[in-house]
């Protein structure tokens, strides 16, 4: 087959440019996946001895800025693009143009639907379900509230109810509403009853979920037994004013991601649980198909295409009980 990187002896060139751009780069959970991205391209360099150039942008939370990246990418020469988009519902742009250009494209951890990605063949979504990550998260609440001396533990006022807040992420995020959804139908589905003290937007961010606590904190701080929260940067920003209010009886907190310090909470107690969400894993499969379309090659196995679109990594409970084993087993980039 003709490739556009086959030369007259039909052999591979070596370099393959990719380009990236990130919704936001302080969001904690893309840093971490961008970081694995660029250490792993580092080590396939080494191991196909080739150069492997990866460029990271962040869009700073503007689509504009990030179809104008895609533009100078496309014309800087890259072999393809790994976009996380700002807004997921407004791929059109971009699309057209990686299509007029015939530069591939791996989304990733921003969901578009499924009509943006069959507009053409060389559209990829690098991601997981935001079903199951919230399916766990309320798993670990089960877990941890199931027998009457369990849930005795956290039923401070004993009421046999659960009183709960949720930090939430970004409004219009497949991961804020079906994260939401998923978790609170696993715990009342298991039988335990929860009353709803509050609900805040904190767009995934450390600070926000702080200053959303603290406004709890002085009006019902006391009769908060759970805390849901979206993802992992919120619930330490839970911690952060849990910490500062120096109150000792702490509710139940969990989040998603399982970064560095949401492991280290769950590690000293303050967090009885996160949802592993796969960054290297992501990572992995980015520049596996990345590297598969530079060199015009079959996907190596490891790496399952689903409807020739969607790479889905599997999340994991992290509790006390396996988060040692966890920072063990942890990639380091
Ligand atoms: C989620 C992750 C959040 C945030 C968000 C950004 O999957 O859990 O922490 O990174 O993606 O799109
Ligand atoms: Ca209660």
């Amino acid at each position: 087959m003709e490739s556009k990187f086959q030369n007259e002896h039909g052999e591979c060139p070596k370099n393959l440019k990719i380009g990236v751009s990130v919704y936001d780069q302080y969001d904690t959970f893309v840093a971490s996946l961008t970081e694995c991205l660029k250490s792993m391209a580092k080590q396939k360099e080494k191991d196909e001895n080739i150069s492997i150039n990866v460029e990271v942008v962040s869009a700073g939370g503007k689509q504009s800025v990030q179809n104008d990246q895609v533009t100078d990418f496309i014309n800087a020469g890259c072999d393809i693009l790994c976009i996380n988009l700002v807004d997921r519902t407004d791929a059109t742009m971009i699309i057209e143009k990686a299509k007029n250009a015939n530069v591939p494209i791996v989304f990733f951890n921003r969901e578009l639907v499924r009509e943006d990605l069959e507009r053409w063949d060389k559209l990829y979504y690098v991601g997981s379900s935001a079903a199951e990550s919230g399916d766990m998260e309320g798993q670990i609440v089960v877990d941890l509230c199931t027998g009457e001396d369990n849930f005795k533990k956290w039923d401070k006022n004993g009421d046999g109810k659960l009183q709960y807040v949720i930090l939430e992420g970004e409004a219009g995020h497949q991961d804020s509403l079906v994260r939401t959804e998923h978790s609170i139908n696993i715990i009342t589905e298991a039988g335990i009853n929860l009353e709803k003290l509050g609900d805040g937007i904190a767009n995934w961010n450390r600070a926000q979920g702080k200053t959303k606590m603290d406004q709890w904190m002085g009006e019902i701080g006391d009769d908060i037994e759970l805390v849901l929260s979206n993802n992992d940067d919120m619930a330490l920003g839970a911690i952060d004013s849990w910490k500062e209010s120096g109150k000792s009886d702490w509710p139940l907190i969990v989040g998603i991601d399982g970064t560095a310090p949401a492991l280290q909470e769950v590690l000293e107690g303050n967090m009885q649980g996160t949802v592993l969400n796969d960054a290297p894993g992501q990572a992995h499969s980015i520049l596996e198909i990345a590297y598969s379309m530079g060199q015009d090659i079959e996907l190596p196995e490891d790496i399952e295409l689903t409807d020739d679109i969607y790479v889905s990594l599997p999340y994991r409970i992290v509790t006390a009980e396996n988060v040692e084993q966890i920072l063990k087993q942890q990639y380091q980039p």
